[in-house]
């Protein structure tokens, strides 16, 4: 018995009768010019109300994407004249800001080396998006590969605007984390010698990303989140940053807590900062589901953004193709690009195959609305939805009886909670936001333009251009944890912290008044609304 619909089994038969055609042709690339096209004809950064002017701050004119907008342009969730900076309630050398794999691996190699460290983090440590990536983590390891392939396809990914020389760092150090990840006891998926398995995803002209089934990113968090644990790294959880402190020199100097069960303020006097907060998902931009962790709510980039940091690249947002659209409970949730890398078909409605599944993530997408939305090629759902199928079974067709069980034990297994079975029926998938391409513009040491910041992971802007590839995110996390570690652990040598201040705060405030802006929310969000957002959207209909 199939846990689909009957509405929905009909297009089931269609695409089983397609099957054994489909797998004698691929579908052609598309040319430069037709992928840049296809993007500004259905991608969602192109649509009009995607992205709006900030008026205030280091980016003032320029368009980034609107609901992040609409936090820039609130007051602080703190009054700075309420905070008693006098007393300290933590004094370090380092404080990391956030408990996903960025974070995690910033505080273990600045401990390593020596640091005084406190992570805090909003939620528990491991809490992130980290632990939600599937597909793996992308490195040129294999003979067939080299760095310079792996530079030339994330810069096309990014469609040339990535910044060069974080790429080349990015690629450079790529090889040397997978080796760490190993020697820490991840355990990668292996062939029976023991050499280690890689996939494609999109845009990467080798088979590159290396996997943990497809659930990469919790094993990755399993032994980082051991290892802090294991070396008493103290940590503080439940608690967000919500400002940044500065010194009267204007370097960073710390940031004020928020303890979400007392709703107390602590004050963290460090010498430097590493910013590991993560994405911007549970904003939902343009109002689609999305992928991400709950705690995705842009917070390093507000309280940055505040204390003078540029943002890069923030008008592109990531839409991952195969977000799950049935069964509902599931909606917006990752199916792996490593389905698509392992052979698994798009298909609409009538059993047609429609893109080529190689083409990076922002071109697949975009492919899928024009199915649905223009060409009115989708499959519907009882209840309103609209996707297209993900023909999973083929991967074992393609590969051998025991590829989804062995590879993707995850999928089949929430699934089979909904009486589908992966193996014997596709899966239905609409794009879904999954990640923020931009963020706090960086350099190869991880230095934001604030002395004593630094930033990495998803919250940092400038390595992935305008669209990051499969895999490069696993990736980031960990070259530019370990970079901005060491960074901030050279940086303190020499740092002497002046007396601490809320002013920019002020100053962000003055300048939000001076500019007109009657904002009534309060920013960082630190946990999304859904209630309220439902109440409003009722009101106002
Ligand atoms: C995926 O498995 O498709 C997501 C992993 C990533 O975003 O790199």
């Amino acid at each position: 018995m199939s846990g689909y619909p009957v509405s929905m089994q009909e297009t089931i038969k269609k695409l089983e009768q397609t099957r054994s055609s489909r797998l004698g042709q691929d579908v052609p690339r598309l040319s430069f010019e037709g992928r840049e096209k296809l993007l500004k004809e259905c991608h969602p950064d192109y649509r009009k109300d995607s992205i709006r002017q900030i008026s205030i701050g280091p980016n003032k004119g320029q368009k980034l994407t609107n609901k992040l907008v609409d936090l820039l342009e609130a007051k602080s969730y703190l009054d700075p004249e309420k905070v008693n900076l006098e007393q300290v309630d933590f004094d370090v050398d380092v404080l990391v800001i956030g408990g996903g794999g960025a974070g995690v691996s910033a505080a273990m190699i600045a401990h390593e080396q020596g640091a005084n460290v406190l992570l805090a983090t909003k939620l528990r440590i491991g809490d992130s998006n980290t632990i939600m990536a599937e597909g793996g983590i992308a490195a040129a390891t294999q003979p067939d590969d080299s760095l310079e392939r792996h530079f030339l396809d994330t810069i096309g990914g990014g469609r040339f605007e990535n910044k060069r020389d974080l790429v080349s760092v990015l690629v450079n150090d790529a090889p040397l984390i997978v080796e760490w990840l190993k020697d820490l006891g991840c355990m990668f998926d292996t062939h029976p010698n023991g050499d280690l398995v890689v996939s494609f995803a999109g845009g990467h002209h080798r088979k590159r990303v290396h996997s943990c089934k497809d659930l990469s990113g919790m094993e990755f968090m399993r032994v980082v989140r051991d290892e802090l644990y294991n070396k008493g790294v103290p940590v503080s959880e439940f608690s967000p940053a919500v400002e940044l402190l500065m010194d009267e020199q204007g370097n960073c100097a710390g940031a004020v807590l928020l303890n979400l069960e007392t709703e107390e303020f602590s004050v963290v006097r460090a010498k430097s900062v590493i910013l590991a907060t993560g994405g911007i998902g549970r904003l939902h931009p343009n109002d689609f589901p999305t992928t991400n962790h709950y705690g995705a709510t842009a917070d390093g980039l507000i309280i940055a953004y505040r204390g003078g940091a540029n943002l890069l690249h923030m008008d592109a947002i990531q839409f991952h193709p195969t977000g799950a659209m049935w069964p509902e409970q599931m909606l917006g949730q990752l199916i792996t690009e490593a389905c698509r890398g392992n052979g698994a078909h798009l298909v609409n409605k009538n059993g047609e195959h429609f893109i080529n599944e190689l083409e990076t993530r922002d071109t697949v997408s975009s492919a899928i609305l024009r199915e649905v939305i223009d060409r009115g090629n989708g499959i519907k759902t009882p209840t309103g939805g609209e996707g297209v199928w993900l023909d999973t079974p083929l991967i074992n067709i393609r590969g051998d009886e025991g590829k989804l069980d062995r590879m993707f034990a995850g999928i089949v297994h929430r699934f089979t909670e909904y009486g589908i079975d992966v193996r014997k029926e596709p899966i239905m998938v609409f794009p879904t936001q999954h990640y923020q391409n931009g963020g706090i513009e960086i350099d190869p040491e991880a230095r934001t333009s604030i002395p004593g910041l630094f930033a990495a992971g998803e919250c940092s802007g400038g390595v992935q251009g305008r669209n990051r590839l499969g895999g490069n995110s696993l990736l980031d996390i960990f070259v530019f944890g370990h970079r901005g570690a060491t960074s901030a652990v050279n940086y303190i040598s020499s740092a002497k912290v002046g007396k601490l201040t809320l002013q920019h705060v002020r100053e962000y405030h003055r300048e939000l008044d001076a500019a007109g802006i009657k904002n009534k929310m309060a920013s960082p969000l630190l946990l999304p609304d859904y209630i309220r957002d439902e109440v409003k959207k009722r009101r106002y209909s």
